[in-house]
């Protein structure tokens, strides 16, 4: 990569960062296009969070993402927040236009991407979300968006599912179940399972809730890599086809690419950067 007098700085604030692929993949497509970019992860910690921000204008950044733990934190030193941003209440992606800078969201509609590419349509279909945190919301507002005929969240703390209802402003088509161990909740119809929940699956050999009657479902975990959750070997007892978050992972990532840079991603380049 030729560092030039042109080149712009982009990258990624969060912490930890070090085991990011983000840097592979975009600089991959920077390179690819013969873009002017480069891209760094920052370990940034939660007190320079302002200051890092002001940082993207004081260096005159072209953009950045935004990852664990300041995707909600962050939304105050922004200027503009655009409707995704809005409403998951989360930013993952940072736009600089002159100095005035723009929060995104792009994790619900690169979820939504990851499964139009495997060929599965969920319009009008009934799907089940497993935790009520910052990525269950992006993902409950994309597939409410959809729409989706209905949306059931198991969640833990049954108060915290109720707000992301409330949140999303979803009425009556979000229904709340806890998430135990010997819960049965009717999956019958699902769809699709989605597991957000920021711990293993599986704790000491036994599974945080059941889901064998999901029988007609796709069961998608938002991880990726080297540290599973015992999700997916979970559906493979089952029986049932699974996918991990490595497609929602390319899929942000390209459309925050083509938002901070305004070019359509190198999709292929992309994936493969990732793997
Ligand atoms: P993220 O931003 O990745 O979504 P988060 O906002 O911290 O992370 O959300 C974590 C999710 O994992 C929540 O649904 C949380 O459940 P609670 O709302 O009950 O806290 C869930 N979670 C965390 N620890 C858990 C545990 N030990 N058992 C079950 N669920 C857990």
């Amino acid at each position: 990569m030729e560092i030039t007098g042109r080149t712009r700085l982009t990258g990624l604030f969060g912490d930890p960062v070090i085991h990011s692929r983000s840097p592979a993949m975009h600089n991959a497509a920077y390179l690819h296009l013969r873009l002017p970019f480069v891209y760094l992860p920052f370990r940034v910690a939660g007190a320079q969070l302002p200051a890092a921000v002001r940082a993207i204008r004081a260096l005159d950044m072209a953009g950045v993402n935004i990852t664990v733990p300041h995707k909600e934190a962050v939304i105050p030193y922004l200027d503009r927040l655009d409707e995704t941003a809005l409403r998951c209440g989360a930013v993952n992606t940072i736009v600089n236009r002159e100095g005035v800078l723009t929060g995104y969201n792009t994790d619900g509609l690169g979820f939504l991407d990851s499964l139009s590419e495997l060929g599965f349509e969920l319009r009008k279909k009934k799907a089940v979300i497993l935790g009520a945190g910052g990525s269950a919301r992006a993902v409950a507002a994309a597939l409410l968006d959809l729409p989706v005929k209905s949306l059931l969240v198991l969640n833990r703390t049954v108060e915290k599912a109720k707000e992301l209802a409330a949140a999303l402003g979803a009425g009556d088509k979000i229904s709340i179940f806890p998430l135990k161990a010997d819960a049965v909740p009717d999956l019958a119809e699902a769809e699709l399972v989605v597991n957000t929940l920021s711990v293993p699956f599986k704790q000491r050999g036994s599974r945080l809730v059941n889901l064998e009657q999901a029988k007609k479902a796709l069961f998608y975990d938002l991880r990726y890599g080297s540290m599973p959750s015992g999700f997916l070997d979970y559906a493979k007892e089952l029986g049932r086809p699974g996918v991990d978050g490595s497609g929602m992972l390319l899929h942000q990532g390209a459309r925050a690419f083509t938002l901070i840079t305004g070019r359509e991603a190198p999709l292929e380049v992309m994936r493969k950067a990732l793997l």
